[in-house]
């Protein structure tokens, strides 16, 4: 029960290793409040963690996240655990990335992520934490990764700053940088064949060194690790849930 009466935030708590965040925090106590966009699976992932309140709010949008804070602020005074883990995938080579494309990943998995944290980090104080979820993609060559890449090695440097200018506040700040992880988040490529996804997975396999995707559940264990009290000496670390791939793949 290492977050009991904490109250923690799980920004894209409603899919994938959000999700098994949001119900790995309530199985130790913690009283969990999740985000996402889609109203079905918000409702389903408020159903099935105990305690859970969620909300639809799109972090690209600064206006309807600075209304979202607003209403945890009054509703819940303070945050003492935020997750940062929305996030959009997708593959693009360097000769069909287009502006657009782009665009839409930096404004979820960056320029969304970075205000969403600049926000959140005002209700949060002495003892707090903030775990960021990154990506071995913002580490190392992966084949069509550029936009995306880049976001996540933007949210690195991010997480560092943040991690620098709040500790005189008690606040740490750590990101989790996993490998290949099994959730919906391969499936959501726009225009990708199943077949296309298998082959994706298979190479994805291939490069890992211990031959396997990694369970959102893993990962999870590592970002509750991160924000309880056993990480208390530790801030602005970057934790690699991946199989070795970044470093013996
Ligand atoms: N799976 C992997 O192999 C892998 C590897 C490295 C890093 N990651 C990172 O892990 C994080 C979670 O991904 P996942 O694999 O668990 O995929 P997922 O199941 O697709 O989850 C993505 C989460 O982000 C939310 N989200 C996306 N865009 C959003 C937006 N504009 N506003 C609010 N919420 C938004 C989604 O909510 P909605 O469904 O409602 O949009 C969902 O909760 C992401 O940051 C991803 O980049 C994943």
């Amino acid at each position: 029960m290492r977050f009991s009466g904490r109250k923690v935030l799980v920004l894209g708590g409603n899919s994938g290793i959000g999700l098994a965040c949001a119900e790995a925090f309530a199985r130790e106590g913690g009283a969990v409040r999740l985000t996402g966009r889609d109203r079905g699976t918000i409702a389903a992932a408020v159903a099935s963690v105990p305690g859970a309140r969620g909300d639809s709010v799109d972090i690209s949008d600064l206006a309807a996240m600075e209304r979202f804070y607003e209403q945890v602020a009054a509703e819940d005074g303070r945050i003492d655990v935020l997750v940062v883990n929305a996030g959009m995938g997708g593959f693009a080579p360097i000769d069909q990335l287009s502006p657009d494309y782009w665009d839409q990943v930096h404004a979820i998995n960056l320029r969304g992520c970075v205000f969403a944290m600049q926000k959140a980090v005002r209700l949060m104080g002495e003892g707090g934490a903030i775990v960021v979820t990154g990506s071995i993609g913002g580490h190392a060559f992966v084949p069509g990764n550029l936009a995306y890449g880049a976001a996540k090695a933007g949210l690195a440097l991010a997480m560092r700053q943040f991690a620098g200018e709040y500790v005189s506040q008690g606040i740490r700040v750590n990101m989790v940088s996993p490998g290949p992880v099994e959730t919906p988040l391969l499936r959501r490529n726009p225009g990708m064949s199943d077949e296309v996804v298998g082959a994706m997975r298979a190479q994805m396999i291939e490069a890992v060194p211990m031959k396997r995707m990694g369970r959102a559940e893993e990962v999870a264990a590592a970002v509750l690790f991160l924000a309880s009290p056993e990480a208390s000496f530790i801030t602005a670390a970057n934790l690699f849930v991946d199989g070795g791939a970044l470093e013996i793949g």
